[in-house]
């Protein structure tokens, strides 16, 4: 079916692109706030299991999928997943791996333009000196945080040009833009990184508080403990991270997986991709922020406050007290390396629609590209301007969090079981210049689609905080006649609003919920389109067969 034809540049430019896609602003915002709220080395512990017993099972299973598919001229999941199994069905379920990189590109794209901003904002040395409520509340003027529809002009501005910037990249394809991107980004990122580590490091034993000493936040991040080990809610919080951070349940793997060779080997670069996000997360990710706020703030301090903010918040203060040039190089370097971090990751995101439109509707790259840019702007809208309203998180949460996991279920199932595990095996291991463990073959049969499964039906009802006593405290409720008590984060009750009841005006004016409500009905709306189309594709291949 292919009009255009991609392909990668070489075998480093394709790890780089496909680590890159993984290590993005997960790995240094979320994964460091992630870890903290749930414990630190709490949350260390289900977070390898995590990785090993899902995320790489995931990992070569989405691989697999991407170079099956591609033989076929199949480079987004709709079709992939429909030459896989003779049932029609699936490729409306192949639908989620377009539709979550929209939703996810739509707010990505929005945080990434606030750090190429601050990388600028820093260079300029517009930090030198700042109190830090000062540096709190420039950044809460930057996205208009106090007016009731939020119209912030700067980031629009900024939001506007980091689009185009990422749709110009696109329009230029996988190995003549995304891969030139990537080898210039990711050498700098990890230079960045180890940069910001080290000063966290030399510089953050500053005394001003009894544990003011960044190797006391090392030591909460990295330290192991067990006890987490029968805490449901960290469970679902690492796993949530494994998903987000390598990307996948995505479909972005099974895109850029899709433009490699038959021939090629997909074990072994999917093990370096994966690995080397791991090492960019669970190394430099825990190297900067917290350790750097520990030693300005004190472990309580960031316990109680950690929160995404933070990195726009509290660290251009912090790095100004190491003085003025520490502040601007640690500025640059932090801004600089969440930007390309972000860069890489948006790229990825753009693709499967690439992939799609330019394949099932013989559209040009740019074309595509330009198109893809009008869908995104449109998306992003909500979550700029009723960012306050709590949109931004909405969109995170459906496209970001419970649809990486029903993707995953439903593709594990798939492959493992409708594909089989005798030809998936064969698919994950031809060509491969590792020697895949065999244990690995029963683990992405049983192990995998289980570990979701439970992931999945505990996201679905999760009781309030989501401890295991408030599972007790749920099942007491519900056998004493009472009811199930909903956690506010569980699917079902975002889903049916049913601990608040749906309210859309509250004294004449619309609340959060309304507006809420509206950015999903453009979700689902997107989700139909997509649908639409993917209907459309499918008869013109009929046509054309
Ligand atoms: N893995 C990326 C991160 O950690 C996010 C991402 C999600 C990238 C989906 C591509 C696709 O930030």
């Amino acid at each position: 079916m292919s009009e255009v034809k991609e392909s990668w540049g070489s075998r480093i430019g394709l790890i780089l692109a496909m680590a890159g896609n993984a290590v993005g602003l997960g790995n240094f915002l979320r994964f460091p706030v992630q870890a903290v709220q749930n414990g630190g080395g709490t949350f260390i512990i289900p977070y390898l299991i995590s990785f090993l017993l899902m995320g790489i099972p995931l990992l070569w299973v989405e691989w697999a999928m991407g170079r099956y598919g591609g033989k076929y001229g199949d480079h987004s999941t709709p079709f992939i997943l429909d030459n896989m199994t003779k049932k029609r069905m699936w490729k409306y379920f192949g639908v989620f791996g377009i539709f979550t990189n929209l939703g996810v590109m739509a707010y990505y794209t929005y945080i990434e333009s606030w750090t190429l901003t601050y990388t600028i904002k820093s260079l300029k040395g517009d930090f030198i000196g700042m109190p830090v409520d000062q540096v709190g509340s420039t950044f809460d003027q930057y996205v208009d945080l106090a007016s009731n529809i939020n119209t912030p002009v700067w980031a629009f501005i900024a939001f506007v040009f980091t689009l185009a910037l990422n749709i110009y990249i696109l329009s230029k394809g996988l190995s003549g833009g995304i891969e030139k991107v990537a080898k210039i980004a990711m050498p700098l990122l990890i230079g960045f990184g180890a940069f910001l580590a080290v000063i966290a490091i030399t510089l953050g034993d500053t005394g001003r508080c009894i544990d003011c000493n960044s190797l006391v936040g090392l030591n909460f991040l990295w330290e192991p403990q067990f006890d987490s080990l029968a805490n449901p809610k960290v469970w679902l919080a690492a796993a949530g991270q494994i998903f987000f951070t390598l990307s996948v349940g995505m479909g972005t793997i099974h895109c850029y997986a899709s433009y490699v060779k038959p021939k090629d080997d997909i074990a072994l670069n999917a093990m370096s991709a994966g690995w080397m996000n791991g090492f960019v997360e669970i190394v430099l990710g825990a190297s900067v922020v917290i350790p750097i706020a520990v030693g300005y703030l004190g472990l309580d301090w960031v316990k109680e406050n950690a929160g995404f903010m933070m990195a726009f918040k509290t660290m251009p203060f912090l790095f100004d007290q190491y003085g003025s040039v520490i502040g601007v190089l640690g500025g640059v370097a932090w801004f600089g390396l969440l930007f390309f971090a972000g860069i890489t990751s948006s790229l990825a995101m753009g693709t499967p629609w690439m992939g799609f439109v330019e394949h099932e509707f013989g559209w040009s790259r740019k074309k595509s590209a330009i198109i893809l840019g009008v869908v995104i702007f449109v998306l992003a809208l909500p979550t700029i301007f009723f960012f306050g309203k709590g949109v931004f998180d909405e969109f995170d949460y459906w496209t970001g969090t419970v649809s990486l996991v029903v993707f995953a279920l439903a593709e594990v199932v798939l492959f493992g079981w409708v594909f089989g595990m005798d030809k998936g095996w064969k698919e994950i291991t031809s060509g491969a210049d590792m020697k895949v463990p065999a244990i690995y073959r029963p683990i992405i049969k049983y192990v995998t689609p289980l570990f979701i499964l439970i992931i999945f039906i505990s996201s679905l009802i999760k009781p309030l905080n989501g401890e295991l006593s408030d599972w007790a405290t749920a099942f007491n409720s519900l056998m004493a006649g009472d009811g199930w008590l909903w956690a506010n984060d569980s699917i079902i009750n975002q889903m049916f609003h049913l601990n608040t009841g749906i309210i859309w005006i509250e004294d004449g004016v619309f609340t959060n919920m309304f507006y809420i409500d509206l950015s999903r009905f453009l979700l689902i709306l997107t989700f139909v389109g997509l649908m639409a189309m993917v209907a459309i594709a499918s008869r013109r291949r009929r046509m054309k067969a």
